[in-house]
């Protein structure tokens, strides 16, 4: 293979594999996210206020990018039977995405307000169904890849026919 066709092709599998790459910001981040705001609500004093507004608003910047990305890569299934699969995934994915963009704008509006909701028994609750939400997103995605095949290229010799 000629480099040229070695870019080429770490290219189109770099776009086809886009999903795959993003989905694992918002699932570090976000859960990340809950250990934390737990670790503030628990400790008011401990100086990590500020570190959970940025994972929040890079972990919901990373959940739109994967929900974007994710939307992409399942048009090719759209008239198939995987089709009722997806959806179970797309949906669980959607529902995490909205919950992190409202609770972002939320507490954005509150530290607007000088008094950031970051550190409130309420915020918590809300981050804390969110990453319920985005677990359920990861188990069925991952279903779809390894339960499905859904994207899978190359077939792993070890597992046989
Ligand atoms: C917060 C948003 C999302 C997260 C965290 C997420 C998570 C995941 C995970 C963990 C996988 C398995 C990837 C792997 O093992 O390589 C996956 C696969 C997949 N997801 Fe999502 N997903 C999200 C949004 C969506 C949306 C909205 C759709 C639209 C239907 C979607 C469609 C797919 C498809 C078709 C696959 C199969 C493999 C692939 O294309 O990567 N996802 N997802």
């Amino acid at each position: 293979m000629t480099w040229e066709n070695a870019l080429g092709k770490l290219i189109a599998d770099t776009i086809e594999d886009l999903h795959s790459i993003m989905v694992h910001f918002p699932i570090a981040l976000l859960v990340l996210l809950a250990a934390l705001t737990a670790y503030v609500v628990l400790r008011p004093g401990s100086g990590m206020l500020q570190t959970t507004w940025l994972l929040l608003v890079v972990g919901t910047i990373g959940a739109v990018a994967a929900t974007v990305s994710g939307v992409v890569s399942h048009f090719p299934y759209e008239e198939t039977d995987l089709h009722g699969v997806i959806e179970t995934h797309q949906w669980w994915s959607i529902a995490a995405t909205a919950l992190f963009v409202a609770a972002t704008i939320w507490r954005s509006i509150s530290r607007r307000r000088g008094s950031d909701c970051g550190g409130s028994v309420s915020f918590l609750v809300v981050v804390a169904v969110g990453t319920g939400l985005l677990a359920m997103s990861g188990l069925t995605g991952g279903d779809l890849v390894f339960d499905h095949g859904i994207n899978v290229r190359g077939v792993n010799p070890l597992l046989g026919q």
